[in-house]
C-alpha cells in the first residue's frame, strides 16, 4: 500500500489518449496520484512512463477492457489495493459507431452499451466503498465522479442514436449516484461535450475543421474546475457545444 498523506488520488478510465489522457495530465499537474487505463497495454504504458517523467507523482497503470465485467471488477480491486484512497474517480473509456437505426449491428450495440454505460455502473459499483471512505476522511473536498457523457445525450443526433442513448443513461445515472450519495460527500458530474478535436473524432476531418471542434483542454479544464469544488457543491452535469449556430448539436 503507498501512503500519499493528504494528496489526492485520482482513476481515470480512458487516460491513455485523447480526453482522458489530458485529464489524467492536468490532474498529475495538480499533484494527484493516478491510476491510469485503458485498454492496450502499451498506451497504459506510454501513458504511465509520460506522466511520470514530466509531473514525478505516482501513476499506476492497468489494462483492462471495459467490455469485460471481470476487467472492471479487476481494476477496482487493483486501484483499491494500490491506493486506498479515491478522490476523483474520472469515466472516460468510450466508443461509438456511426450507423443509422435501419443498418445498427447487435454486435456493435451490444459493445457501446458495454463500454458506454455497463462499465462506468459496474466501476462506480465496486468503487463506492472507496469513494465513501474518502470523502467521510475529507468531507471538505469530498469525492467525486466524472464521466464523459456527450451531447448526443443531450439532443439526439442522425447516426449516433446508441452512442447518444448510452451517453443520455449515462448522465441519468450521475443524477442518481448525486441523489443516493451526495449528503455522505460523493457526487458525480455528467460532462456533454460536442465534438472534441481527438482521434475518435478523426472521421470527421473532411467535413469539420479541427479547428471548429472542441479541444481537449476545454474539456481537461472543467474537470479541474470540479477538483476545485466544496463537497457542498452538486453539478449534475455540463454541457459544452461549438461555437457556431448548431447549439445542441454535437
Ligand atoms: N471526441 C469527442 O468528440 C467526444 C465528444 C463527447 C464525448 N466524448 C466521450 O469522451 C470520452 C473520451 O473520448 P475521446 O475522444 O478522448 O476518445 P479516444 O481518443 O478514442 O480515446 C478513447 C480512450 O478510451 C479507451 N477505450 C476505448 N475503448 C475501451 C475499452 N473497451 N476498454 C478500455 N478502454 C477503452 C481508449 O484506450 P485504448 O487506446 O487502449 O483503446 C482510449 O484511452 C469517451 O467516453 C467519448 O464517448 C468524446
Amino acid at each position: 500500500m503507498v501512503d500519499h498523506g493528504s494528496g489526492r488520488v485520482a482513476l481515470v478510465t480512458g487516460g491513455s489518449r485523447g480526453i482522458g489522457a489530458e485529464i489524467a495530465r492536468r490532474l498529475a499537474g495538480e499533484g494527484f496520484a493516478l491510476t491510469v487505463a485503458a485498454r492496450q497495454q502499451a498506451g497504459v504504458t506510454t501513458a504511465v512512463e509520460q506522466l511520470r517523467a514530466e509531473f514525478g507523482v505516482e501513476v499506476h497503470g492497468v489494462a483492462a477492457n471495459m467490455a469485460s465485467a471481470d476487467d472492471v471488477a479487476r481494476l477496482a480491486v487493483e486501484h483499491s489495493e494500490h491506493f486506498d484512497r479515491l478522490d476523483l474517480l474520472v469515466l472516460g473509456a468510450g466508443m461509438g459507431t456511426d450507423e443509422r437505426i435501419a443498418d445498427l449491428r447487435p454486435k456493435a450495440y451490444d459493445l457501446q452499451l458495454a463500454v458506454n454505460l455497463k462499465a462506468p455502473v459496474l466501476l462506480v459499483r465496486e468503487l463506492l466503498p472507496l469513494l465513501r471512505a474518502t470523502a467521510e476522511a475529507n468531507p471538505a473536498t469530498g469525492a467525486r465522479v466524472v464521466a464523459l457523457a456527450s451531447i448526443t445525450g443531450v439532443a439526439g443526433e442522425a447516426g449516433l442514436s446508441v452512442y447518444g442513448a448510452s451517453k443520455a443513461a449515462l448522465i441519468s445515472f450521475c443524477e442518481t449516484l448525486s441523489l443516493e450519495e451526495s449528503a455522505g460527500g460523493v457526487s458525480a458530474t455528467a460532462l456533454a461535450p460536442g465534438y472534441v478535436d481527438t482521434d475518435m473524432t478523426e472521421h470527421l476531418r473532411d467535413r469539420l475543421d479541427r479547428d471548429a471542434m472542441l479541444t481537449v483542454g476545454d474539456v481537461a479544464e472543467l474537470v479541474l474546475s470540479l477538483t476545485r469544488l466544496s463537497a457542498a457543491a452538486v453539478v449534475p452535469s455540463i454541457v459544452v457545444t461549438r461555437a457556431g449556430p448548431q447549439l445542441w448539436r454535437a
